[in-house]
């Protein structure tokens, strides 16, 4: 891998994913010489800006540090992208970009006509253009503000939507199209391209929410975002199915995390309807806990069924073996970002 995308990476589980990317796989899946480029897209430029400054001191960290995996003599190349996926196209121009690299103290601000030109035309300070990437991970997210019936207006709820649930969409599409069209390109050259290159592995997660994914979790307050996850889930799951034939290089999954109680959705979602709803989502997922315990399945393992272990996830059939849900249970983002760095290992060496 010479480039990975991280949407939603300035904070929470999609930071946390960038974060493991600069530490180890970035550096151990790369085959070639090029650098490691990591994109990571949000939607605000202060959050961006303030998310590249702790990244470029997190890689200085490691590079000082005894790290066995990691290897400091790679260049990394660091891209802070801010848009706004509610509105994403590929004809959309990022606000700002942040462009980093080893051996720079900061990052520089440069610009890029389209989203779509930021991987085929140098910017206007001579920088190379950024490599299309073959790592994707879609972790940008938005949960409900207010109980559901507090939203009044279309618009309210299509921001939801799109925000969740079309903006990925669009952005698969733009990946897939770009990734068959260079493997087709590569096959037709396959006489002088090396198998390494035919071969290349694309992967994409998208990270739904065990409150999309859980048949009999109904958390108050999340009508609306649960609506949205529930169809990325089933989304992903007959994407999967209708890209099938490119399945030697090409991965579709989807994670679903449980609550992580160190993201701001999760404070967020507590401070906004714990009150309207008079349940916080701790207590919910507590209640649940115990009510399924006293249940016929006790002792099966919170989530009885519809649970998926990650041993299920291997064992299962090949279409379904990058499908993963958690159990009904609390983590922390460096818990969950581990867990994404597993279904991006394993769909290498799949
Ligand atoms: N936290 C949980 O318990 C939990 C559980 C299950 C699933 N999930 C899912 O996991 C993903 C990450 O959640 P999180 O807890 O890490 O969230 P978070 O801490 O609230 O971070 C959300 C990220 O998404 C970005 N984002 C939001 N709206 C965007 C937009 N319109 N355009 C571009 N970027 C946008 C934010 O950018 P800014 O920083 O610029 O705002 C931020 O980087 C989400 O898809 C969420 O639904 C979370």
């Amino acid at each position: 891998m010479s480039c990975a995308l991280v949407t939603g990476g300035s904070r929470g589980i999609g930071n946390k994913v960038v974060r493991e990317l600069i530490k180890s796989n970035a550096w151990i899946l790369s085959t070639s010489a090029s650098p490691t480029t990591i994109i990571f897209l949000s939607k605000n430029e202060s959050s961006v800006t303030r998310a590249m400054v702790d990244l470029i001191a997190f890689q200085a960290k490691l590079t000082n540090g005894v790290n066995a995996r990691y290897s400091g003599s790679k260049t990394l190349r660091l891209i802070g992208v801010t848009m706004d996926m509610s509105e994403f196209s590929t004809k959309k121009t990022p606000t700002t970009v942040l462009e980093w690299s080893t051996g720079l103290s900061d990052a520089k601000k440069v610009t890029y006509p389209s989203w779509k030109e930021l991987f085929t035309k140098a910017n206007h300070q001579s920088h190379a253009p950024v490599p299309f990437p073959s790592v994707v991970v879609q972790s940008h997210g938005i949960t409900q503000e207010k109980l559901t019936l507090g939203y009044k207006s279309p618009l309210e709820i299509l921001n939801i939507v799109n925000t969740n649930f079309t903006s990925t969409v669009m952005m698969n599409n733009f990946l897939v199209k770009k990734w068959v069209s260079q493997n087709i390109k590569n096959r037709r050259h396959s006489d002088s391209v090396p198998a390494t290159a035919i071969a290349d592995k694309k992967i994409i997660i998208n990270i739904s929410s065990i409150l999309g994914t859980q048949p009999d979790l109904n958390l108050p307050g999340t009508a609306i975002y649960s609506a949205t996850k529930s169809a990325l889930w089933k989304y992903s799951e007959v994407f999967k199915k209708e890209l099938q034939k490119y399945q030697d290089w090409l991965t579709i999954a989807c994670y679903s995390p449980c609550l992580v109680t160190d993201t701001d959705m999760v404070k967020n979602l507590s401070k906004n309807n714990t009150q309207a709803a008079d349940v916080s989502p701790k207590d919910y997922m507590k209640n649940l806990l115990i009510s399924k315990s006293d249940g016929a399945g006790a002792g099966a393992g919170i989530g009885g069924d519809s649970f998926q272990s990650k041993k299920d996830i291997t064992d299962s059939p090949k279409y379904n073996e990058h499908f993963a849900h958690s159990k009904l249970e609390t983590k922390t983002s460096d818990q969950v970002a581990k867990e994404i760095m597993d279904l991006i290992e394993s769909a290498y060496k799949h």
